[in-house]
């Protein structure tokens, strides 16, 4: 079991980051972490929602981002009917612990007949939070998130919760997600925050707009989720895509009817111009999302390392003004 570094003298309080891995790299809110500007998204690995996916082809790309400067992972007690992305994770780090920074998120879990539970109230936040420690195999994360806000449960009722497991040294730092701008200060008048956790993409900018005044005022860094769409913002997925019938990207209304072809005229822009720059469509939009005022973290699913190995070379890309306001117009003509 890997210990929590506020209890323990003997081990370094964040994992340091090399020269390389340092400019790609932000502080977390007011804590000592300093984390990837790419974080690996786990959802996928718990293969509730996406296809073909495979333990060991996870366990890979936990590795794969290692390898490439990723040292950031988000995860939840929701991820999986059993914790599946915990066990995976817990399985890929094994002597790596300390070179990863882990967020976990608790508030929400799958009852008996997998329907999903939204439950805030600080008894099962505590009992998420232990559990999810045991399936890890290790005795702190670095991040505890709400995962989203209980509307039969004061919000104030589960920060305390989570304020609770970081004064157990379950975790080291507090952070939310799926909440708006009334919702986070509400939560951070009990418990301090280090990160908000919101929506952000190329059609969807409101969370992360209507967030700014917290996380500027409160220094509180916003790890945003769904940058690529669920994929679709890679550019991989064709117009004539036919989409496997267990596909759940077919209940989203973007991969539907009109809104799915706006999505591929943006999408021809995107790939016009990315074969023209020499790089991918994702990596574009993920170098796009980066510049973006707000953006801290951009938190992206894989399912296998060279999709995690070509997200994590945006890093690399910077374009320029220029190409980020051509960007920006092809998103406002939408
Ligand atoms: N707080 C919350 O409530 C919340 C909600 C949602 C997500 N999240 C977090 O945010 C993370 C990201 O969201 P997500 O995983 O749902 O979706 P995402 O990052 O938008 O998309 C992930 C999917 O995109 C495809 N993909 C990824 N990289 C690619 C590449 N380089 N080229 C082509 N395709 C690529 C893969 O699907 P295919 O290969 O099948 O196309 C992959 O499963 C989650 O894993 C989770 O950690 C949090």
């Amino acid at each position: 079991m890997t210990s929590n570094p506020q209890l323990s003298a003997s081990k370094a309080t964040s994992p340091s980051p090399s020269p390389i891995q340092a400019k790609h790299q932000v502080q977390l809110g007011n804590s000592d972490l300093f984390v990837s500007r790419i974080g690996l998204g786990c959802w996928p690995m718990a293969g509730i929602t996406s296809l073909g996916i495979s333990d060991q082809e996870s366990i890979a790309t936990v590795h794969a981002a290692l390898d490439h400067g990723i040292n950031f992972f988000d995860t939840a007690y929701a991820y999986g009917y059993d914790g599946r992305s915990d066990h995976v994770l817990r399985n890929a780090l094994q002597s790596r612990r300390g070179d990863a920074i882990i967020a976990h998120k608790v508030g929400l879990h799958w009852d008996a007949q997998r329907q999903r539970c939204v439950d805030g109230t600080p008894a099962t936040l505590i009992k998420n939070a232990q559990e999810c420690l045991k399936r890890l195999d290790t005795d702190y994360v670095d991040v505890m998130y709400l995962h989203t806000p209980d509307p039969n449960v004061p919000i104030e009722d589960s920060a305390g919760a989570i304020a609770e497991i970081c004064k157990r040294g379950w975790a080291r730092y507090a952070a939310v997600s799926n909440v708006d701008l009334e919702q986070a200060i509400r939560f951070s008048a009990i418990c301090p925050l280090v990160a908000i956790q919101p929506y952000f993409n190329m059609f969807q900018q409101d969370a992360v707009q209507a967030l700014l005044p917290i996380a500027k005022s409160q220094n509180i860094s916003m790890v945003c989720y769904w940058v690529l769409m669920k994929g679709l913002l890679s550019g991989k997925l064709q117009r004539d895509h036919v989409f496997d019938p267990a596909d759940r990207r077919l209940t989203y209304p973007i991969f539907q009817g009109q809104a799915w072809q706006r999505a591929q005229d943006l999408l021809d822009r995107l790939r016009s111009i990315s074969s023209e720059l020499g790089c991918t469509v994702a990596q574009m939009v993920i170098a796009w999302t980066l510049t973006k005022s707000g953006v801290d973290v951009v938190l992206l699913g894989a399912k296998r390392p060279e999709q995690l190995i070509e997200s994590a070379h945006a890093l690399e890309l910077q374009l320029t003004p220029e190409i980020t306001a051509q960007m920006d117009s092809w998103i406002e003509v939408e």
